[in-house]
């Protein structure tokens, strides 16, 4: 596609539609109070634009729902396996591939043997699910990245990079052998999907050698980074975004995918490993708790869908298109004086509520207000990542506030058009008119993990 094109044309065409309804603030507000003002708790036919994940929400071709109709569902050794694997291997240069039902059923197999008491993770951010099956294993999870990459104002390029000095320190502070494994997510889904560059990667694979550390990809969203790369590394302009991620891919000793967002499929996930002791640790694991080594928990028909998937991801059109039309929501937000996390990230636009609801404080989470408010205005569903999400308390019971106080608007894959896009851009007009009249929330229930899924809340 052209780059001097001005509007941005969707590069594919609707052969099957999916009704939205519209529907009245009036119902959205009561939608909203039976809903305990908690989104993950609506129900989706109340929602007209979804913009809660990129996760397993995207649409799939044409050619991947005639793959679907091919899909062998032979127990072992399936065609549609075989097809899955020899992609993958291409892909990850890695020679053992196994399947799982989600990243986090991959998470769980591969840091159940790496993990355990004492043990030390290190990763520029770990995501919530990567987190928690680290920590379930009694081990250590430690993020690090670099101190301008906190801040949702300053510019740059590759703001999803790994703290190299920092990992050196940690290193030596705990000593190399409890270093379960250091693990680099791209792109950074918890800090603002920013890119991480291929200079940060391959100075951590040395880094990685040189204190024999075992280097995991967390490479959900490898595709999106790629393009980032290719647009703003030097070296790669002439390189394909398939070649950029192969290339960071051999840099690992591992890598776990969630096939939800780059795979271009709304469920599966792939673990893939270079050492063949592990692999045949994991496969046992596999085996015990996904399925056989040859599906591992999902269906042919999913298999052959995701090979295709992970072809298509890498068509230079459409990842140009996936990130222009991320950018294009969020360059238009902060030209309408919304405060977003600059640049903006491949898979969604953080807002940043802090800024935006000044008013509110913290302890009465902004971010969830402005949640609340997109629902009630527009029909919007999105996520806090704030307070709500990551808040602790002190012993006195005060709230011991998030680093930031973010929304995020996730654009599922191939799923919304520009004028659903413009639509969003419109209800934030509403939301400016209502900055400094809206009020906060307070939480009514709450269950000890992860509270941000099940919580109830009151307007204030
Ligand atoms: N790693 C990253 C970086 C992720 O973003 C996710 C999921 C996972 C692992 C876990 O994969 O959901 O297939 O088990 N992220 C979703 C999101 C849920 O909304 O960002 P999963």
């Amino acid at each position: 596609m052209s780059e001097k094109m001005k509007t941005l044309t969707e590069p594919f065409k609707i052969k099957m539609v999916e009704p939205l309804k519209i529907t009245s603030e009036a119902y959205r507000k009561e939608a909203l109070k039976k809903a305990g003002y908690n989104t993950f708790l609506l129900k989706s036919k109340d929602v007209f634009i979804d913009l809660l994940t990129d996760s397993g929400t995207g649409a799939m071709s044409d050619t991947q729902w005639a793959g679907m109709m091919m899909g062998d569902e032979s127990y072992a050794g399936a065609k549609s396996w075989e097809h899955l694997e020899a992609v993958v291997k291409e892909l990850s240069g890695m020679p053992h591939i196994l399947p799982t039902h989600q990243g986090r059923a991959a998470e769980r197999i591969i840091y159940g043997i790496l993990g355990g008491k004492d043990k030390v993770f290190i990763s520029n951010t770990h995501f919530d699910t990567t987190r928690a099956n680290i920590e379930f294993t009694g081990a250590t999870a430690i993020d690090i990245v670099y101190d301008e990459a906190k801040n949702p104002e300053i510019d740059l390029p590759f703001k999803g990079n790994i703290h190299l000095e920092k990992l050196e320190k940690l290193i030596t502070e705990y000593g190399r052998e409890r270093i379960g494994a250091v693990v680099i997510t791209v792109t950074n889904n918890s800090s603002g999907g920013q890119p991480v560059s291929m200079a940060n990667v391959k100075a951590l694979r040395k880094i990685c050698d040189r204190y024999k550390l075992f280097l995991v990809i967390d490479g959900c969203r490898i595709a999106e980074n790629a393009y980032f790369i290719k647009h703003r590394e030097e070296g790669y302009a002439n390189t394909s975004c398939k070649e950029i991620a192969q290339e960071m891919l051999r840099l690992g000793d591992a890598f776990v995918m969630s096939a939800k967002k780059d795979g271009m499929v709304n469920m599966g996930g792939l673990l893939t490993i270079k050492e063949e002791a592990l692999a045949l640790k994991c496969k046992n694991l596999l085996i015990i708790s996904e399925g056989f080594t040859t599906y591992g928990g999902l269906s042919g028909r999913d298999m052959e869908a995701l090979a295709i998937g992970l072809t298509e991801v890498f068509d230079e059109d459409y990842l140009h298109y996936r990130i222009k039309s991320t950018a294009y929501l969020g360059e238009r937000l902060k030209a309408k004086g919304i405060p977003v996390v600059w640049p903006i990230g491949g898979h969604a636009v953080y807002v940043d509520a802090k800024q935006l609801y000044k008013e509110i404080p913290l302890n009465q989470y902004p971010g969830q207000s402005l949640v609340c408010d997109l629902y009630i205005k527009g029909g919007i569903r999105c996520v806090e990542v704030g307070s709500l999400m990551f808040g602790k308390y002190d012993e006195q019971g005060a709230l011991i506030p998030a680093v930031n106080e973010l929304v995020r608007l996730a654009i599922p894959r191939r799923v919304y058009t520009q004028s659903h896009i413009d639509y969003v851009l419109d209800i934030f007009d509403d939301i400016l008119e209502l900055r400094n009249k809206t009020t906060g929330y307070k939480i009514t229930y709450e269950p000890p993990f992860l509270r941000h899924f099940t919580a109830q809340l009151e307007k204030i």
